[in-house]
């Protein structure tokens, strides 16, 4: 029987529309090796939706999100300028995107950092810094603490305070502890516990959680390092972090830009946003709407199309699949390509690829392979 799927594509802003252009060519690619049938339903998201609907995230787009099987979804933002005329209850980030992860519960955040050797000249790091490479999946609790905490706005300087709360439920802890437990298992790896418990009191109930759940995984060694220290380890030895990471919400939004730094760029920043006990779950790339080039033809879309391999292996079952537009990733470095932000001046033109001729590279990669 054809595998049939219905796909939500909410495109975005900025550079959202050619790196989900790319993304769609290698969704085709695939249905087409494998006689598959993909409904696309396109529907607005974003800055640009606001300005066109009025809302970040129009109730015509919750309905298509709700009956989708999946939801691929690009980067939002516009420029300054323009994110300014968005009253704040209605921004794209908080209205938008926080509402979307709210909806559907998708409190694990997959973001794998990876960088073999062989693209080591993508990292500012000195290569003998990376050791054998880096292969890290960086787990973010996505829908608690303190993004989604009560908040007092300091709405003007009459105001005598602002206020953000930072709650973590046992629930949410432990069902996050436990995919990032389970995901360390699956892969016979080590797991690296992100916290701030000599502050926070909401880390030092994480710790507890997770060395309670750690009793179910006596197979899973698990190290719980204080977050800033970890901010420093990041950048003098991150290999020594290869493994599973498991950060609370905050903590893992910001140090998942750093380690999109350590590759030297963050379009090498693919991530699933799930909720594995619905399944339900959407796929976004872990960077920005990038305004500055959108347009140009030059953003990398390895990060958009990494994200729709997650989603084959994630919502769809489909790992070997998955696995050929990883292979086709890495491939398209392999033949010595590169997108602008990771060319370096000795890097010859001709190897420098527009955002559709990498796309273009991907897809024959995807043809050429058994
Ligand atoms: C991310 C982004 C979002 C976040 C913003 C856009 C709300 O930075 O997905 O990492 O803070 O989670
Ligand atoms: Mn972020």
């Amino acid at each position: 029987m054809t595998l049939k799927k219905s796909i939500a594509i909410l495109e975005g802003d900025g550079i959202g529309p050619e790196i989900m252009t790319e993304t769609i060519k290698v969704l085709n690619a695939i249905s087409e090796k494998y006689g598959y049938e993909f409904t696309l339903i396109k529907a607005d998201f974003g800055a640009a939706s606001f300005f066109k609907n009025g809302h970040p995230f129009p109730d015509a787009t919750k309905e298509i999100c709700d009956d989708a099987d999946a939801i691929i979804k690009g980067p939002i933002g516009l420029p300054v300028n323009e994110m300014k005329k968005i009253p704040i209850e209605l921004s794209p980030e908080s209205a938008g995107l926080l509402a979307l992860r709210k909806r559907y519960d998708t409190f694990a955040n997959y973001r794998p950092v990876y960088l073999p050797l062989s693209c080591a000249e993508f990292s500012p790091l000195k290569k003998e810094r990376l050791g054998s490479g880096l292969d890290i999946l960086m787990m973010r609790e996505l829908v608690g603490g303190i993004y989604f905490g009560e908040k007092v706005e300091g709405k003007n300087t009459e105001m005598k305070f602002a206020r953000d709360d930072c709650y973590y439920s046992k629930e949410q802890i432990e069902r996050f502890a436990l995919v990032c437990f389970k995901e360390a298992e699956k892969r016979n790896c080590q797991l690296t516990n992100v916290h701030k418990s000599n502050v926070l009191a909401t880390s030092r109930f994480w710790n507890l959680l997770f060395e309670e759940t750690a009793k179910q995984f006596p197979s899973v060694k698990m190290n719980s390092v204080l977050v800033d220290n970890v901010a420093y380890q990041l950048v003098i030895n991150p290999s020594q972090f290869n493994g599973v990471m498991a950060f609370e919400n905050m903590q893992g939004d910001i140090l998942t830009d750093q380690a999109g730094g350590l590759l030297g760029s963050l379009g090498l920043m693919p991530s699933a946003c799930l909720n594995p006990l619905t399944g339900k779950g959407y796929y976004e790339p872990a960077h920005g709407s990038a305004p500055d080039i959108a347009g140009k033809g030059i953003a990398n879309p390895y990060s958009m199309i990494g994200s729709l391999a997650f989603m084959l292996e994630k919502s769809f079952n489909l790992k070997k699949e998955s696995d050929e537009i990883w292979q086709a990733l890495t491939g398209v470095f392999a033949q010595g390509y590169r997108t602008k932000e990771l060319a370096g001046k000795e890097t010859s033109s001709e190897l420098i690829l527009s955002t559709k001729e990498f796309g273009d590279k991907v897809v024959e990669l995807i043809k050429e392979t058994k």
